[in-house]
């Protein structure tokens, strides 16, 4: 069902202030941001060979991830696998008796569609399923 680990999203209070450490210091190579109105986040892509980090800021104080700042800091925010076709790995994963926060697949950054597993199902890592767009 998993091909690979497509990204590891990190929660930052700054993009301007993170972006530097992976870009400049780490070598990472920036791929963008973009803003992903959906989750109210501005979401920043850096390319490390086959995987990627998912620099994710706040744009409103109710975001998802202005939540997670609040609770934890700055910090590793979800995990996420890429799967061929999302829909059937939500199937599979409601079959298996997991919950899923989303039961139907949402909008993620770069045209991917992508479903998050509840982290009571996942070993409290919140974790993606990421189905990459058709190119
Ligand atoms: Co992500």
């Amino acid at each position: 069902m998993l091909t690979k680990i497509n990204h590891i999203g990190v929660a930052v209070s700054s993009l301007d202030e993170s972006l530097p450490f992976y870009r400049d210091r780490l070598g990472m190579a920036f791929m963008g941001v973009e803003e992903v109105a959906e989750q109210k986040v501005r979401v920043a892509m850096l390319e490390i060979g086959e995987s990627k980090i998912e620099l994710l800021e706040p744009t409103a104080g109710d975001s998802p991830v202005a939540r997670f700042l609040e609770k934890n800091g700055p910090g590793i925010h979800h995990l996420a696998y890429e799967v061929v076709d999302v829909e059937a790995a939500i199937a599979k994963m409601l079959a298996d008796g997991a919950r899923m926060i989303d039961e139907t697949p949402r909008n993620g950054a770069h045209g991917t569609r992508i479903a998050f597993i509840h982290p009571k199902s996942s070993g409290n890592i919140l974790t993606e399923l990421c189905q990459v767009a058709h190119r």
